[in-house]
C-alpha cells in the first residue's frame, strides 16, 4: 500500500520491497546500507577502492543522518544553507557529488521549516552528471513527514519513484501515518536496490523468514495500528486530515502575522507547521518567548538554523491531527500575551535593573535583567547548537 501511495512501479522485472521499522531513522539507517552495500559491490567489481563512501544532503538533516554517518562510516558532505533559504540547493549538491557518492538525500519536509526540497530539480541535473561522468549516483527521499502528507494534497508533485533516480523513501509512521509512536517504513523501488547479503534469512520460527532491520523481536501493534488506519480513513480520510491539518496551520499563520512581530519562515505547500523569527529581537529573543509560553502549557521549540544561517532563530509549531482550532487560536492569544509582558519590561529596566542570581560558585553576582536574558539565550543556543535537544 506504501509503495503504492509513492508510485512504485509494478512490474515483472520491477517490483518494490519494504520494511517496517521503528521510526524514520532506523530506515534511513538500512536505506543508507543498502546504498553503501552496493557502491561497494560496484567499485569492488571495477577494481576501484571502495573505503571512504560519502553522502551528499542539506545542512538542515536530521540528526538520524549525521547517527548513520557515524555508526557506519559515511562521510556526510553538507550543503550549506543561507539567509531566507533553508533548505538542499539541488545545483549546490549535485556540484558535490563525486565518484564516493553513495547517494544523495533530499527531504521532503524538513525538520526544521517543513518545506519540501525539488526532488524533481534534483533528478534532473544528477541525470545529467551521471550521464557525463559515466556514474549512476541514485536519491533517497528522507519523507518521514511529506511521505504521508504530498501524496494526498499535492498528488501532482513528483517527489517520489515517478523519477527514476529515487531508488528508496523512509517516512514515519508516527507521524502524519497517524500511529503512535514507534513504527517507520522504508520502500526500495525494486529489489535490485536492496543487495541480498543484507538479508538474513531464519526458519526456526517454523517457516523461511527474511529480515532486514537492525532489531529483531518487535511488537506487532503499531503494524497493526498503522494497517487499521489504512483501511480505516481510507485515501479520502489521510486526505480530509491533511487538508484540516493545514487549514489550520494557515490559521495560525494568520494569527501570527497578524502581530507584526514575525517573518514567517516556514512556506505554505509543505508541513503543516508554522515557523517564525522574530523581526526584532533586539529587546528580547524567540528564546525568551519560548520560556514565557511554558508558563501558558506550551512547549514551543526554539532554535537556530544549521549553517550557514546560525544567526537565524526559530519558533516553530508542528500541526497534528489533533491540534485543533480551539488550540491554534488560544496559542495565537497567548503569544499576544507574551509579547505584551516582555514589552511591557522597560527598556532602561531591562539595560539598568539588577537582580541577585547564582554564580557558578555556588555564590550570587548581581546581573542586569538584559545580561540575564543575553545568559538565557546564550544557554538556549548552546543547547541547541550541541544539537541536544529532539527536534522531531
Ligand atoms: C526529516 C526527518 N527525518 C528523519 C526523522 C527521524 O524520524 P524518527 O523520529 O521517526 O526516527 C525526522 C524526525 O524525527 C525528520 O523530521
Amino acid at each position: 500500500m506504501i509503495a503504492h501511495l509513492f508510485n512504485a512501479p509494478v512490474g515483472e522485472s520491477e517490483t518494490a520491497v519494504g520494511v517496517g521499522t521503528i521510526g524514520s531513522s532506523e530506515a534511513i539507517m538500512l536505506a543508507g546500507l543498502a546504498f553503501k552495500r552496493k557502491w561497494q559491490q560496484k567499485m569492488k567489481a571495477l577494481g576501484k577502492p571502495f573505503h571512504n563512501p560519502n553522502i551528499v544532503t542539506g545542512d538542515n538533516f536530521q540528526v538520524c543522518w549525521e547517527k548513520f554517518a557515524r555508526y557506519f562510516e559515511v562521510e556526510l558532505k553538507e550543503v550549506k544553507l543561507r539567509e531566507g533559504y533553508y533548505v538542499m540547493d539541488p545545483e549546490k549538491a549535485v556540484e558535490m557529488v563525486d565518484e564516493n557518492t553513495i547517494c544523495v538525500a533530499a527531504i521532503l519536509g524538513s525538520t526544521l521549516t517543513g518545506e519540501f526540497e525539488n526532488v524533481k530539480l534534483l533528478n534532473e541535473l544528477l541525470t545529467k552528471k551521471n550521464q557525463e561522468t559515466g556514474w549512476d549516483t541514485p536519491i533517497h527521499v528522507d519523507a518521514a513527514s511529506g511521505g504521508f502528507i504530498a501524496p494526498f494534497l499535492y498528488p501532482d508533485l513528483e517527489w517520489d519513484f515517478r523519477l527514476p533516480l529515487v531508488k528508496s523513501i523512509n517516512v514515519s509512521g508516527h507521524k502524519y501515518g497517524l500511529v503512535y509512536a514507534g513504527v517507520g517504513w522504508v520502500v526500495w523501488r525494486s529489489k535490485v536496490d536492496l543487495p541480498d547479503e543484507l538479508i538474513f534469512h531464519i526458519n526456526y520460527l517454523g517457516s523461511d523468514q527474511p529480515t532486514f532491520t537492525l532489531n529483531f523481536s518487535k511488537g506487532s501493534s503499531q503494524i497493526i495500528a498503522q494497517y487499521y488506519q489504512f483501511i480505516r480513513l481510507g485515501f479520502e480520510g489521510y486526505k480530509n486530515i491533511m487538508e484540516n491539518c493545514t487549514a489550520n496551520a494557515k490559521a495560525l499563520k494568520e494569527g501570527i502575522e497578524k502581530t507584526g512581530r514575525f517573518d514567517i519562515v516556514s512556506k505554505d505547500i509543505g508541513v503543516p507547521l508554522v515557523a517564525f523569527s522574530l523581526k526584532d529581537s533586539s529587546r528580547y529573543t524567540v528564546f525568551n518567548i519560548a520560556d514565557s509560553l511554558r508558563k501558558f502549557g506550551w512547549i514551543v521549540p526554539a532554535y537556530t538554523m544549521p549553517a550557514d544561517a546560525q544567526h537565524i532563530a526559530v519558533l516553530r509549531v508542528v500541526i497534528r491531527e489533533d491540534f485543533s482550532r480551539g488550540l491554534a487560536e488560544r496559542l495565537i492569544s497567548d503569544i499576544g500575551t507574551v509579547l505584551k509582558e516582555l514589552d511591557a519590561i522597560p527598556a532602561h529596566i531591562v539595560t539598568s535593573t539588577t537582580a541577585h542570581v547564582s554564580a557558578e560558585d555556588g555564590g550570587h553576582v548581581k546581573k542586569t535583567v538584559r545580561e540575564i536574558q543575553e545568559d538565557v539565550t546564550r544557554h538556549w543556543k548552546t543547547f541547541v547548537n550541541e544539537k541536544k535537544t529532539g527536534v522531531c
